[in-house]
């Protein structure tokens, strides 16, 4: 019988990993709800023109990166890449609200090169906010991905920020700074030098990287509205005891980008991505892709990144405990069954085995599935009407009535 095999740069995610996910997306979600946000499902399967319009023909997501095919009929489908696109869409064809702060889930694709922190299919979670241009909505947003970073844990991550409003001029003047040293740059930064001159001050290649040096900044070049806001988002952020760095080189790899832009960096993943959190101001995309003018703002992290800068940081998931596992003798299985229903009415994590087994094999199975005490039931406990309550860690073994039991339970770390 062949034996299949999961295809390169996807995952399966399963138990004790699946619980770091769990306690991820849980505090993802209740900060969500402190904000007001409110979620929206959205497909993964759209037809391709709404990312090659929306994330940019010219980008690498686009020209490299898209899981497309035809479909029966012949429609040209993607797999999303990114939620941004789609979000936009489903606002539009939906006519939602104004101004809505929505949440996300959800699986993304791209055919990239798989790497630690990089694959084929990775979940985001992310948000899109519409509606709203102040830069206290900037600063709003930013603070609710710091917000869930650190109620996941992730304490030590580095806010970058940049804004993307340049005047006029700046373009130009990047570009003919760059085109003077053409022959240090790469190849790919030298097709970038004619259509997206910023893109290249992101190349981490030395020749490029040198290339730049010394470059005109974005920052000494923003428009007079967008510096005056990008001034008032800094402060927003100081006043809220968020730590940043302005960083005038980063730039996005998507290029609906109007304004201010971020990423939460971390040092615990390969440079090439460091990235776990990302986003920034996208005023003009309702409006190309078909909608009224309407400011938006948003971000989306990496699941599969955050899982694995706690895994640095933590060390390997532990398995999840039980607070009970039942040991029942075979005459008692109905009752072992009725005290679980009733244990977990009263908010007690706890588990038995069914069928009919030694009292040895039932303690093994409570021991690696980690569970804290034992319930046995056996003719003894029957007769009398009490439990045995035996400590997994200590040993130690008291008689216990049913109504007892939950109470004893209950507040145990
Ligand atoms: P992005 O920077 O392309 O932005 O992706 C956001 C995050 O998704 C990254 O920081 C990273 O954590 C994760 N990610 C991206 N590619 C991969 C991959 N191949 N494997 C694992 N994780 C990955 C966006 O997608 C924008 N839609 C964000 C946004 C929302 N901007 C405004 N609203």
């Amino acid at each position: 019988m062949m034996k299949y095999q999961r295809l390169r740069g996807v995952k399966d995610v399963f138990s004790p990993e699946s619980g770091v996910w769990e306690r991820v997306i849980g505090a993802a979600f209740s900060v969500f709800k402190l904000y007001n946000y409110s979620l929206i499902i959205t497909p993964t399967i759209e037809e391709i023109s709404l990312f090659s319009r929306g994330i940019g023909e010219a980008s690498d997501i686009v020209m490299k990166e898209m899981y497309d095919f035809n479909d029966k009929k012949g429609r040209h489908i993607v797999l999303r890449p990114e939620g941004t696109a789609s979000v936009v869409r489903a606002y539009i064809e939906n006519s939602l609200p104004e101004k809505s702060d929505l949440f996300y889930l959800g699986q993304m694709f791209r055919y990239e090169r798989p790497q630690t922190g990089r694959y084929r299919e990775f979940y985001q979670i992310g948000v899109e906010a519409f509606g709203d241009a102040t830069p206290y909505k900037d600063a709003d947003v930013i603070k609710l991905a710091s917000d869930i970073l650190n109620s996941v844990g992730i304490k030590d991550a580095v806010l970058n920020i940049n804004c993307l409003a340049a005047d006029a001029g700046y373009y130009e003047k990047l570009k003919s700074f760059i085109e003077e040293k053409r022959a240090m740059l790469c190849e790919d930064c030298r097709n970038k030098l004619s259509r997206a001159p910023i893109r290249v001050l992101d190349c981490k290649k030395e020749g490029c990287a040198a290339a730049t040096a010394g470059a005109p900044l974005i920052t000494d070049h923003l428009t007079p509205e967008a510096g005056a806001n990008f001034l008032k988002i800094k402060e927003l952020l100081k006043g809220s005891g968020t730590a940043f760095k302005v960083n005038p080189l980063m730039v996005r790899g998507l290029d609906y980008y109007t304004a201010t832009v971020f990423e939460f960096t971390t040092d615990k993943l390969g440079p090439q991505q460091n990235t776990i959190l990302a986003g920034g101001r996208y005023d003009n995309l309702v409006e190309e892709l078909g909608g009224k003018k309407t400011p938006a703002t948003g971000f989306a992290m990496g699941i599969e990144r955050i899982f694995e800068v706690l895994k640095a940081s933590e060390g390997a998931p532990a398995l999840s405990t039980l607070d009970a596992f039942i040991v029942v003798d075979k005459a008692f299985i109905d009752r072992g069954f009725e005290l679980t229903s009733s244990l977990r009415k009263a908010g007690i994590k706890c588990a038995m085995g069914h069928e009919e087994r030694s009292f040895k094999s039932q303690f093994r199975e409570a021991e690696s599935r980690k569970a804290k005490f034992c319930v046995i039931i056996g003719e003894n406990e029957a007769k009398s009407g009490k439990y045995s309550l035996k400590d997994m860690q200590g040993g130690a073994q008291q008689e216990i009535t049913a109504a007892e039991i939950a109470a004893f339970l209950k507040g145990r770390p």
